[in-house]
């Protein structure tokens, strides 16, 4: 599993090179980013007349780096109080984006955003937008720092090394934890064919393995979800199509992570405590027949390493 994303750091040199070095990176290439042209040159993205910002499109293995991590690691390569200026290199083309090609990306790029925002009393100056165009710079720009190890460079060295030995730990764990906790399911679904028995002890292995806040199943029951199995405080026992996270993943037939259930509108609180959220839905014979529903006690608990193993796990 494969994800992108595209950051404007300023210079593209150094922040080529800072990326490369995280671990689960595994591509990246500087481009220009959200202009108004086609096919730009550098000399022409140089006159600051086209709109596009040096960008680095990066991409990464969400089962060894979270999105959060890879923009937690963004904001100590950028000032992002500075507009149009990192370093001493000024203009509109060194400005600070995250430009997303997926959409499910832009609650998590919002919740970094934030939560940075709050280490300074100025407001952030961070383009926050869809990616609309990105087109690859000429080939000298690509690698630059390591092709010319005394290049130019508006980060500092030590930023480097620092990048080389951040390790997101956390999602390497919770991969492994999933990888154990897919195979005791598999063996413990085997020859069972009771969907109320599987989903109570898929509900009692994932908590306990996880200590969630509240794991469970929502399941389709004519034109509503009802509460099945869960492990938890008491919950809400029906939910109408389009209501809610669970009506709306119903809705959209698609996994939904919530960072912060406030930010959500029309959550639906079944537990003050609650936080975080992700809905998955079961599909059979190509029908939702059931949704899985965790929630935490914390934010932003859930990435997309727990979308992919529980997509795996509920897979037909
Ligand atoms: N929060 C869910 C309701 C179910 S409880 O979290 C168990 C929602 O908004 O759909």
């Amino acid at each position: 599993m494969t994800k992108s994303l595209y950051l404007a750091a300023g210079c593209f040199w150094g922040a080529e090179h800072f990326f490369k070095q995280i671990e689960g990176i595994t591509f990246t290439e500087v481009g220009f980013a959200n202009g108004n042209t086609a096919n730009p040159t550098y000399k022409e993205v140089y006159t600051d007349t086209t709109g596009f910002a040096e960008t680095v499109h990066i991409e990464y293995d969400p089962l060894k780096v979270s999105i959060l991590f890879l923009l937690e690691m963004y904001f100590k390569a950028i000032d992002p109080t500075s507009l149009n200026k990192q370093g001493e290199d000024e203009g509109t083309r060194y400005r600070t984006g995250i430009y997303y090609a997926d959409p499910t990306d832009l609650p998590f790029i919002q919740y970094a955003l934030a939560e940075e925002s709050k280490k300074y009393g100025l407001p952030l100056v961070v383009e926050v937008l869809p990616l609309s165009n990105f087109y690859r710079a000429e080939d000298y720009h690509q690698d630059y720092l390591n092709v010319n190890p005394d290049g130019y460079c508006h980060l500092p060295i030590e930023l480097f090394e620092y990048a080389r030995k951040a390790k997101d730990e956390a999602t390497v764990q919770k991969s492994q934890r999933y990888a154990l906790a897919a195979k005791q399911l598999k063996s413990i679904a085997e020859g069972e064919s009771d969907a109320i028995a599987l989903m109570a002890n898929t509900a009692a292995l994932l908590h306990e393995t996880f200590q969630w806040w509240w794991t469970g199943f929502y399941r389709v029951v004519d034109s509503e979800l009802i509460l099945g199995p869960f492990q938890g405080p008491v919950a809400c026992m029906h939910i109408a199509f389009g209501k809610g996270v669970c009506g709306t993943a119903w809705q959209e037939g698609r996994t939904l992570i919530v960072p912060d259930v406030e930010e959500f509108p029309g959550h639906i609180a079944c537990s003050a405590a609650s936080r975080s959220e992700i809905v998955v839905p079961i599909m059979r014979q190509g029908k939702m027949v059931a949704e899985l529903d965790v929630d935490s006690q914390h934010l932003a608990t859930f990435d997309h390493c727990d979308q992919y193993w529980l997509e795996q796990i509920f897979a037909e």
